[in-house]
């Protein structure tokens, strides 16, 4: 089935967003808001996650409940994915988390591999690939393509915001699956950053300049 794109507009959103995109923000703002967005995203983004019937006994009677059908796995890609883990596992504590380590290289903007460390219930689980920027799509294509490669299935991308070039790259590249962004910007600089954007994510949420 063809994958959707969500853009979310939502005031709550947009509020949130103006606080990371400020240039005076500081890392401990920036980290609680990436943090609350990751949060608000999982809400929707779960939307279409599959659910099995239940029957339930309540204090008074039985009741037709539904419960998420597969594991979770959440994958954000190092290290600015790490930002919104905390977010998303507020709403789906059970999930489990694995990790991409990648870089972008600095002249081609290809990403480089350095960690891959995935749970073993991945393949047959719901698997959640985070990364807050999604600029040229190098890095979300090739952390998809780690995740497909055990046998996962159903994948999910949730990221803050988007340049529409690596929007088009990752439908491209992955036709089958949903994508969630907060904001889709304009385009992409020369040195491969988004505009307007919120500048290096990585660097923002950890203080590293
Ligand atoms: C940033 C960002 C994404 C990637 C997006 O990571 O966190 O992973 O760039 O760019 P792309 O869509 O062009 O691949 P970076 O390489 O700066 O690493 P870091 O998170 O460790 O700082
Ligand atoms: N990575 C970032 O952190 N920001 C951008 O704008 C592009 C890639």
């Amino acid at each position: 089935m063809e994958g959707k794109v969500v853009i979310f507009n939502h005031p709550l959103m947009h509020h949130k967003l103006s606080i990371i995109r400020d240039e005076n923000t500081g890392t401990k703002d920036f980290r609680e808001t990436v943090s609350e967005i990751g949060m608000l995203m999982a809400y929707e983004a779960t939307r279409d996650f599959p659910v099995v019937e239940c029957v339930t006994k309540t204090p008074v009677s039985v009741a037709k409940t539904y419960k998420i059908s597969k594991p979770v796995v959440i994958v954000p890609i190092l290290r600015a994915g790490l930002g919104m883990v905390e977010g998303i596992q507020t709403l789906i504590p059970t999930a489990k988390v694995g990790h991409v380590g990648l870089y972008r290289n600095e002249e081609t903007l290809e990403p480089c591999e350095y960690y891959m460390k995935f749970p073993t219930c991945i393949k047959d689980s719901l698997v959640i690939v985070v990364d807050p920027m999604l600029a040229t799509g190098g890095s979300v294509c090739h952390a998809v393509n780690l995740v497909k490669k055990t046998g996962a299935k159903e994948i999910i991308y949730v990221g803050l915001v988007g340049a529409p070039e690596g929007l088009a790259r990752v439908q491209r590249e992955h036709p089958d699956i949903n994508i969630y962004l907060a904001a889709l910007d304009e385009k992409l600089n020369d040195k491969g950053y988004i505009v307007p954007g919120l500048g290096d994510c990585g660097d923002r949420l950890f203080g590293t300049k």
